[in-house]
């Protein structure tokens, strides 16, 4: 296992403690749980039904969810480090393929596209975020991530700078908001090319979608 810092530290003390369900509260604070985020990528021609997909930290399935009500034709699959959840996953989405996996482990299955959706990547020093950039270089062709928009309202209790904490009754964690230069550039020490979409959710929270590939994008 890697050793971890105070984000992911604090990322799985937080979900370990989380109360099953909650998730959901979160996600329609935030004006994502009708999936509109999928809704962009499908609608920006970013992602297509017949590609495969590889979900990065799953949770409780949200984007699963979005993906098969949609009708999703490509394989999809899902990594989560969190046990709870997994076992949440599997009772709920039995047909897709699940991996207990811890996205640092530089293991990961390979598919079309990688969906780091939700703020996922707040979770990760931003050594580690690229660090995972670069792991997902060589297992899918076109990524996803998904953040606030700098400086926007987001479900964080305190702010300082790019650090952001999200206080609740059972635990706080720690995330670090990248800008889009560190995103950009990530991006290409990893080898894929870039481009933003910015979007409001349900509940008008500014939030952007970081398009990358491994093929020159329009
Ligand atoms: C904010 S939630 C997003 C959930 C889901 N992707 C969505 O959009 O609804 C982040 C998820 O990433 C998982 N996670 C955090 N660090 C991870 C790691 N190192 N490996 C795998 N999953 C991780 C957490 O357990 C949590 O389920």
């Amino acid at each position: 296992m890697s050793s971890y810092n105070k984000y992911q530290e604090s990322s799985a003390r937080f979900y370990a403690a989380l109360p099953l369900g909650t998730l959901d509260t979160f996600a329609r604070l935030s004006g994502l749980e009708t999936g509109i985020d999928v809704d962009c990528l499908y609608r920006e021609g970013f992602l297509h039904k017949e590609e495969s997909v590889l979900e990065l930290g799953a949770g409780y399935g949200r984007v699963l969810h979005a993906l098969l009500e949609r009708g999703h034709a490509g394989k999809i699959s899902a990594l989560e480090r969190n046990l709870q959840f997994f076992r949440f996953l599997q009772e709920h989405y039995p047909a897709v393929p699940l991996y207990v996996t811890d996205l640092l482990s530089g293991d990961l299955p390979s598919a079309d596209v990688g969906l780091w959706m939700w703020s996922g990547i707040m979770e990760f020093s931003p050594r580690e975020q690229q660090q995972v950039l670069f792991q997902l270089a060589s297992a899918v062709h076109k990524v996803a991530i998904d953040t606030p928009a700098v400086g926007a309202v987001s479900n964080a209790t305190s702010t300082d700078g790019q650090h952001q904490e999200v206080s609740t009754g059972w635990g706080v964690i720690q995330t670090y908001l990248p800008t889009s230069s560190e995103i950009s550039s990530f991006a290409q020490l990893a080898g894929f090319s870039f481009r933003m979409f910015p979007y409001q959710t349900t509940t008008q929270r500014h939030r952007v979608l970081y398009l990358l590939s491994r093929s020159p994008l329009p």
